[in-house]
């Protein structure tokens, strides 16, 4: 069966509750979010929805800093190689299993490359 490409705001948002409905219960990460930085998924999400949507469909909804927002984490609890691993593979499981097409593998590079971006980073202050 086919399945539809990523197209609007609602695929986003789709999109990133069912990656956050993983990744905050996550053996390995799950803690950043719950523990380290004890979010507020009501306040956190509508920040993602904006980033993916600014990334995947160009609209420029979405203002911060996304790196800088890291480096308080990784001061607290080192954000490391197997951790950025994990990330990824949650990020491109919950993609591949809801969508595909341009969008979708776009989603996919553009998380890779930011990670290593962020990872390198990361590296250079600890
Ligand atoms: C090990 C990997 C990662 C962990 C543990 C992690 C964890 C977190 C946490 C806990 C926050 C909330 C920070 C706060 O509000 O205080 C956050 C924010 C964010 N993360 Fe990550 N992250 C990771 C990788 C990534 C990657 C690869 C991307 C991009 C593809 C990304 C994009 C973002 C964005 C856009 C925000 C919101 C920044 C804002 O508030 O404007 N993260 N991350």
């Amino acid at each position: 069966m086919s399945m539809k490409d990523i197209t609007s705001r609602e695929d986003v948002e789709f999109l990133v509750q069912a990656f956050y409905g993983r990744i905050v219960k996550d053996d390995l990460i799950g803690f950043f979010f719950t523990d380290v930085a004890k979010i507020d998924l009501n306040l956190h999400l509508p920040k993602m929805y904006n980033f993916w949507e600014s990334i995947l469909l160009g609209n420029p909804v979405y203002e911060g800093q996304p790196m800088a927002k890291h480096f308080p984490i990784n001061d607290i609890a080192a954000m490391e190689e197997k951790h950025f691993n994990r990330w990824l593979q949650v990020w491109e499981r919950t993609v591949h299993e809801n969508f595909e097409g341009h969008n979708a593998e776009n989603a996919i590079t553009r998380a890779l490359n930011i990670a290593r971006i962020m990872h390198h980073k990361m590296k250079s202050v600890r």
